[in-house]
């Protein structure tokens, strides 16, 4: 089974789809995570994108298309993939659609979690304190940005999958153990 897992920055999404991938085999494809590793190797496309993403805006939508497309395809994806941070735009919703549809793919459930904006800087600097790497826009003046970005471009994909009856909504203010349940019961 595909699912995209949806949620601002700090909601779960990369916590559940790591306890997912653990359980079910299906493979975690985190753009967040490529883009880091690209910056880390210090490739052309990470030095790119590393201003963008320190600054918690969005990289532009052909560079996560590609990434995504690339990765989709691979035999770790036979199980399944969770899309974590993919698509963030109505652009990347619709190419998604395109894409799966020209691989043969199709796409389960899109699960958000739910989350009280009002906790999340108390969750990023928790993970900030708690990480031996400390991410560039984990702290207060990039979640603001990264949380205005996520209202204005990526909050517009909900009524998409909505209309498509495509959406299933978890507390993700709940413990972590317990979305884990909420997203069991819906992935049956
Ligand atoms: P990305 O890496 O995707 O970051 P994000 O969406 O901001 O999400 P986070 O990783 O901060 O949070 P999360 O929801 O995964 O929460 P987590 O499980 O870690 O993107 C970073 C940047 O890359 C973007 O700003 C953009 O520049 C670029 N980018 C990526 N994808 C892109 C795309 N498609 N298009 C364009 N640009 C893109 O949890 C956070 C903390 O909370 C942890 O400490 C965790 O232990 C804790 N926690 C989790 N669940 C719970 C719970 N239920 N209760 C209590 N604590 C919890």
């Amino acid at each position: 089974m595909n699912i995209i897992l949806l949620g601002p920055p700090g909601a779960g999404k990369g916590t559940q789809a790591k306890i997912l991938e653990d359980n079910r085999g299906m493979k975690q494809l985190s753009t967040g995570d490529m883009l880091r590793a690209e910056i880390a190797a210090e490739t052309p496309l990470g030095i790119k994108v590393k201003g963008l993403m320190d600054a918690g805006s969005l990289v532009p939508d052909e560079v996560v298309v590609e990434m995504i497309s690339n990765r989709i395809e691979q035999p770790d994806c036979a199980k399944g993939f969770i899309l974590d941070g993919f698509p963030r735009t109505v652009v990347q919703a619709e190419t998604l659609d395109k894409m799966l549809a020209a691989k043969n793919k199709k796409l389960g459930s899109v699960i958000q979690l739910v989350v009280d904006e009002d906790a999340l800087l108390a969750r990023i600097e928790k993970r900030a304190a708690e990480s031996a790497t400390v991410r560039a826009d984990d702290n207060a003046e990039a979640l603001k940005k990264r949380l205005a970005v996520y209202r204005e471009q990526t909050a517009p994909i909900i009524p998409y999958y909505e209309a498509k009856g495509m959406l299933k909504k978890v507390d993700g203010m709940a413990a972590v153990n317990v979305v884990t349940d909420q997203i069991d019961k819906i992935l049956g």
